[in-house]
């Protein structure tokens, strides 16, 4: 086994140094390290050992794999610095001045997004991120959506074929892939990684059939975020939702709450907001956020004693967002790369 593992570093250490683009980077990786690449058959082999020879063989191995990917680590910033050296038609000149913030551009919808991030960052949410490939189970059935409804039809959500089988998203049992409607996902995959206290967002894109027209487009960004502990309230999502609009329209903003309905929180709400600051639309109520109550049958799929703890949620659009703050009065704008549109967006400006 030992000469084996020596016969693999060296077929390694030839084929990294034979490494020229990225391309081949990546297809070397995968022969080497990927879910079926050398390393694994090396450790299905293990298996085959008397049982007291495995820790030593095992940690051989290891030791290995990471002087193997210490290898694809430092190929890699050699292709990396001569593929922009080769698009710069020059090398890197350290020496230059840097550019200012002011010459920065930024995509409005990354520009929400951080910002986003950065409020909630301060009232202790971290940013988690999921598959955009998600399974039914997650996307509909744990977040108590039933067979019946709407958003489950063909003709609102983007189905993968039955045989498709995709090894890194799991699935609870043989259902179909789709891509996700909503980062409500993201509720389900962190409960059932983590223990509450639970605090996330998570930003990510989704998918939807909708036409497309100036306020709909198929993919859209969503912003979702959980809070999940012993005592909390509705009190505590208002409160923090008003915190979030203060903080990005300006002290004079307010909120209201609907009642609404959502599958898995209970109760629901609808939040309108209302700032001084919205140019055209100042002073109007806008309907911008879904959110309520973390809802018991939502807990229980995820293992939670549900009589112990209490949490919510609320799910906004990054578009729908970026939309008002910037007086864009048409979606496709986002998704279209039109420089004359994107450079209005400097990385200094709010
Ligand atoms: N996921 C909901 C939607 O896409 C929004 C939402 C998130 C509502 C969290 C309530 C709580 O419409």
């Amino acid at each position: 086994m030992m000469s084996q593992i020596g016969k693999i570093f060296e077929e390694a250490r030839v084929a990294i140094s034979g490494v020229a683009s990225h391309a081949d980077f990546d297809n070397v990786k995968s022969k080497i390290l990927g879910p079926n690449g050398s390393f694994r058959e090396l450790m299905k082999l293990l298996s085959g050992l008397p049982k007291k020879e495995r820790p030593s063989m095992g940690q051989a191995i290891n030791a290995c794999k990471d002087k193997v990917e210490e290898m694809f680590k430092n190929k890699l910033i050699e292709i990396e610095n001569s593929e922009t050296a080769a698009f710069l038609g020059q090398p890197i000149d350290p020496t230059l001045s840097p550019i200012s913030n002011e010459e920065i551009f930024c995509h409005p919808l990354t520009k929400i997004r951080n910002r986003i991030i950065e409020i909630f960052s301060n009232l202790g949410f971290s940013t988690v991120e999921g598959s955009e490939i998600e399974t039914e189970w997650f996307c509909f059935d744990a977040l108590n959506t039933p067979e019946s409804h709407p958003s489950r039809d063909d003709r609102d959500t983007f189905y993968f074929n039955r045989d498709v089988s995709i090894e890194n998203v799991s699935r609870r049992g043989d259902e179909q892939y789709v891509l996700r409607t909503q980062t409500s996902t993201v509720q389900i995959r962190t409960m059932l990684q983590r223990k509450p206290p639970i605090r996330v967002l998570s930003p990510g894109m989704v998918f939807r059939r909708d036409a497309i027209d100036a306020t709909h487009y198929p993919t859209f960004h969503q912003c979702e975020g959980l809070a999940v502990d012993e005592g909390i309230t509705v009190c505590d999502l208002k409160s923090i939702l008003d915190f979030f609009f203060k903080k990005l329209t300006g002290e004079g903003s307010e909120i209201r709450m609907r009642p609404s309905f959502f599958p898995f929180v209970s109760p629901g709400f609808e939040v309108d907001f209302r700032s001084k600051n919205l140019g055209k639309l100042s002073n109007r109520w806008i309907e911008i956020c879904g959110c309520g109550m973390v809802a018991p049958k939502v807990f229980q799929n995820c293992g939670y004693a549900d009589d112990e703890i209490s949490g919510f949620a609320f799910g906004m659009g990054i578009e729908r967002l970026a939309m008002l703050l910037y007086g864009v009065d048409d979606i496709r704008l986002f998704f279209q790369n039109d420089t004359r549109f994107l450079k209005q967006f400097k990385l200094s400006m709010l």
